[in-house]
C-alpha cells in the first residue's frame, strides 16, 4: 500500500504566513506541518509516499524532508503548478500507483492522532472499486464536507454535502481518503466547481451513488489546521507527539 499527501493550494486563510511558505512547512510543535501526515503513514506501515506540493517552497521541502531516509519513508514529489483542486492534485498520483493498487491520501493540513492501521485494514477487505473516508464530529459541520448516511445500510455513505448551511449531523468528512486506481477515472468525470477547482467531495460523490463509499470515525483528537486558531492549538496538542 501506498500514501499521497496533498500539500499543494494557495493557504489563503493563513496568510500573510503562507506568503513567505508553504502551509505545510509552518511549524507545528516541533516540526513543519508535514511531516504528522508522514509519521501517521509510516506507523501504518506505509513509508512509500508521493508529496503532492506547490512551486512555492518546493526547496525547503526538499531540504528539510530528502529522500525521507531520516523519517524511515521513501519520498517522490510532485509539482502542482496552481491550485485547481483537492481532485485536481490527487490526479497527480497517477503515475505513481499501480493499476489495481490500493492508497490512503491525507489532506496535508490535516492532524489526526489515531494509528490508521485498523482502518487500513478494514478497507483492504473492502471490494475493488470501492472507498473509504474517516469520519469526526465537530463543533461546527458547516466548514466541512458531511455525509449523509444510506437508509438502508448504515455502513455506507449516501452522499456528502460540502460545507452545508444546514448539516444534516454532527460528523465531518475529514481529509483521510482510501481508494484503489478506479479513482483516476472518476477524477475525469467531474467537472469544476463554482470556485474552479475539482472538488474531492464530488469524486466521493460518485462512489456514494453507486453505495461503494463506506467510512470509519476517528476515535482520537483530529484537527485540519488551515485558520491560525486551529493552527496553534495543533501545535499545542501535538507538541510532544514526535521525538
Ligand atoms: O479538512 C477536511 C475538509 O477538507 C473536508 O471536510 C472537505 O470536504 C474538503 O473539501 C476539504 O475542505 P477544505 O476547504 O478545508 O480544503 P482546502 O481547499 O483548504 O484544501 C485542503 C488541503 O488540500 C490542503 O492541505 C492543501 C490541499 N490542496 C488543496 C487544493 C485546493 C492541494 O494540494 N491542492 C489544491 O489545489
Amino acid at each position: 500500500m501506498k500514501g499521497v499527501i496533498l500539500a499543494g493550494g494557495t493557504g489563503s486563510r493563513l496568510y500573510p504566513l503562507t506568503r513567505l511558505m508553504n502551509k505545510h512547512l509552518l511549524p507545528v510543535g516541533k516540526y513543519p506541518m508535514v511531516c504528522y501526515g508522514i509519521d501517521r503513514l509510516r506507523r501504518a506501515g506505509i513509508t512509500d509516499i508521493l508529496l503532492i506540493i506547490s512551486k512555492q517552497s518546493a526547496g525547503l521541502y526538499t531540504d528539510f524532508l530528502g529522500s525521507g531516509a531520516a523519517f524511515g519513508v521513501s519520498l517522490t514529489y510532485k509539482i502542482q503548478e496552481a491550485a485547481g483542486g483537492i481532485a485536481e492534485a490527487l490526479k497527480l498520483a497517477e503515475g505513481f500507483i499501480f493499476t489495481g493498487e490500493r492508497f490512503v491520501v491525507l489532506l496535508g493540513d490535516n492532524l489526526f492522532m489515531d494509528d490508521l492501521t485498523p482502518y487500513v485494514e478494514t478497507y483492504l477487505l473492502q471490494q475493488a472499486g470501492t472507498a473509504k473516508v474517516l469520519l469526526k464530529p465537530v463543533d461546527d459541520a458547516r466548514r466541512y464536507g458531511v455525509p449523509v448516511f444510506d437508509a438502508k445500510d448504515s455502513s455506507l455513505i449516501a452522499y456528502i454535502e460540502e460545507k452545508p448551511n444546514r448539516p444534516k449531523n454532527k460528523l465531518c468528512v475529514t481529509g483521510i481518503y482510501m481508494y484503489d486506481t478506479a479513482v483516476f477515472e472518476l477524477i475525469g468525470k467531474v467537472s469544476p466547481s463554482k470556485r474552479g477547482e475539482l472538488e474531492i467531495t464530488d469524486v466521493n460523490n460518485l462512489y456514494a451513488a453507486v453505495r461503494r463509499l463506506s467510512y470509519d470515525v476517528l476515535k482520537e483528537w483530529w484537527s485540519d489546521a488551515g485558520t491560525f486558531q486551529s493552527l496553534s492549538e495543533a501545535g499545542e496538542k501535538l507538541k510532544d507527539l514526535l521525538p
